[in-house]
């Protein structure tokens, strides 16, 4: 893989980590769950997923992509990385994983996992196996590296 491969598929891939970061700046108000509890007793999803930090992070996505050139795709991205998010507070919660608390996989994994699957009638044309596989473990190293980084800069207080 050449480096003009791999700044293609940084660009293909954009859109869901524009949509997947915003949140945390547009995000607020009304709480996805309503406040409801799940039958488990816990939160269905918690205080961290709020309709505006998805809408905002579908529209923030979406909009990258009408300037990369690839809006279509870019909404599927974004929905799925957002779907994908919400799954995966929605899994903490019933494993007891508390609001904010980290979950490697579900954290850094899921949105792109589902993300791609929003995507998947299009990946064909932007994206081969390899660069899928790619893009995961790409994916992977930069959240662990990032959260390394925020907490040496003292951003955080545990390094995951
Ligand atoms: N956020 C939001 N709405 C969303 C997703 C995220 O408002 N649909 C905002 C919230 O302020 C959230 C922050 O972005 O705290 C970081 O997002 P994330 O890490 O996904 O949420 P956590 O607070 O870590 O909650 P969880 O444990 O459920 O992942
Ligand atoms: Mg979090």
């Amino acid at each position: 893989m050449d480096y003009s491969q791999i700044l293609n598929l940084f660009i293909f891939i954009l859109p869901a980590y524009l949509a997947n970061s915003s949140p945390v700046l547009l995000g607020g108000g009304q709480s996805m769950d309503f406040k409801r509890y799940f039958s488990d007793g816990k939160r269905i999803l918690g205080d961290g997923k709020t309709w505006r930090g998805f809408f905002g992070g579908v529209a923030v996505g979406t909009i990258s992509g009408f300037l990369l050139g690839f809006p279509l795709l870019a909404f599927l991205l974004s929905v799925g990385t957002l779907v994908g998010d919400t799954a995966g507070s929605f899994i903490k919660r019933r494993m007891n994983i508390g609001r904010g608390k980290q979950s490697l996989i579900l954290d850094q994994l899921t949105f792109l996992f589902v993300a791609l699957i929003f995507a998947y009638p299009l990946l064909p044309e932007y994206v081969d196996l390899y660069g899928v596989l790619f893009l995961l473990v790409f994916t992977y190293i930069m959240h662990v590296l990032s959260n390394i980084v925020a907490h040496r800069m003292g951003w955080k207080k545990v390094p995951w």
